[in-house]
């Protein structure tokens, strides 16, 4: 069964009081939400990953997950926390190869590709984003770049592990911009994404897997994109900060 999701991305925001206000306001806001088809995923700043957790242990469908994770497991390495670390708080998934990431914090392919092996070992879900930027689009490159992101971070695990991963499209262009990919070019991305992984993995976990849009998707147009065949819910940024804007996200999925 392909699972619908809509995933905060919260990024640095958030103080640890506020968190655990929002977190309890999408809770009560929710109700009793409950539909095995459909996740509520928070990723959160790792201060609020315990306290959220033991929020959402009363709650059904809601998860909380990591926004990266350490490409190291123990040692001297000063402010870091391991895909263990997070796992130890409850959280059950961790978001790797954020465009922020890539691009900010000078993170790899190859890098991000070993970090999901750490996450599927210590038990997290990775939420695997890839997309193009503005330029690579303009020159009609998106599909091979986005290609080459999956390749690369798939390569190595088995069609098991694949299935583990929720994949996330999201634009770069379109991340925090207000500029938001048409249903009609995600749906073509996710597509195109899907057929990929058939290849990698095989067509019965492409079949199953989640496939996310994210970049600028919000309250008015996350319906519309939710309705393609492809896009299985959103990875959302600014509009996962107010709980009403967030839940009607969710009730668009
Ligand atoms: P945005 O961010 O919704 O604010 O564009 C999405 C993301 O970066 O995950």
């Amino acid at each position: 069964m392909r699972i619908r999701i809509a995933a905060a991305n919260w990024k640095l925001n958030q103080s640890y009081s506020e968190g655990i206000n929002l977190a309890n306001s999408i809770t009560n806001l929710l109700g009793n939400f409950s539909d095995e088809s459909t996740k509520i995923i928070l990723a959160t700043p790792f201060i609020h990953l315990h306290g959220i957790a033991e929020i959402f242990k009363r709650a059904f469908g809601l998860h909380v997950a990591a926004q990266n994770c350490s490409l190291y497991t123990s040692g001297a390495f000063t402010g870091e926390v391991s895909a263990e670390m997070i796992r130890s708080t409850g959280a059950e998934y961790v978001i790797l190869g954020h465009s922020e990431r890539r691009n900010i914090f000078g993170e790899t392919d190859e890098m991000i590709a070993q970090k999901i092996k750490l996450a599927l070992a210590a038990g997290l879900n990775p939420i695997f984003c890839c997309g193009e930027k503005l330029e690579e689009r303009n020159q009609s490159h998106h599909f091979q770049v986005v290609r080459n992101q999956l390749m690369i971070a798939l390569k190595d695990l088995t069609p098991q592990q694949v299935s583990e991963i929720v994949i996330a499209y999201e634009p770069v262009w379109a991340i925090g911009t207000g500029l938001t990919a048409t249903p009609d070019e995600a749906q073509e991305m996710h597509k195109f994404i899907r057929s990929e992984i058939a290849t990698f993995a095989g067509a019965s976990q492409a079949e199953s897997i989640s496939i996310l849009y994210g970049g600028s998707c919000n309250a008015k147009n996350a319906s519309t994109l939710f309705a393609m065949p492809d896009v299985d819910g959103g990875l959302i940024g600014g509009a996962s900060l107010i709980a009403e804007d967030f839940i009607k996200i969710v009730h668009s999925l």
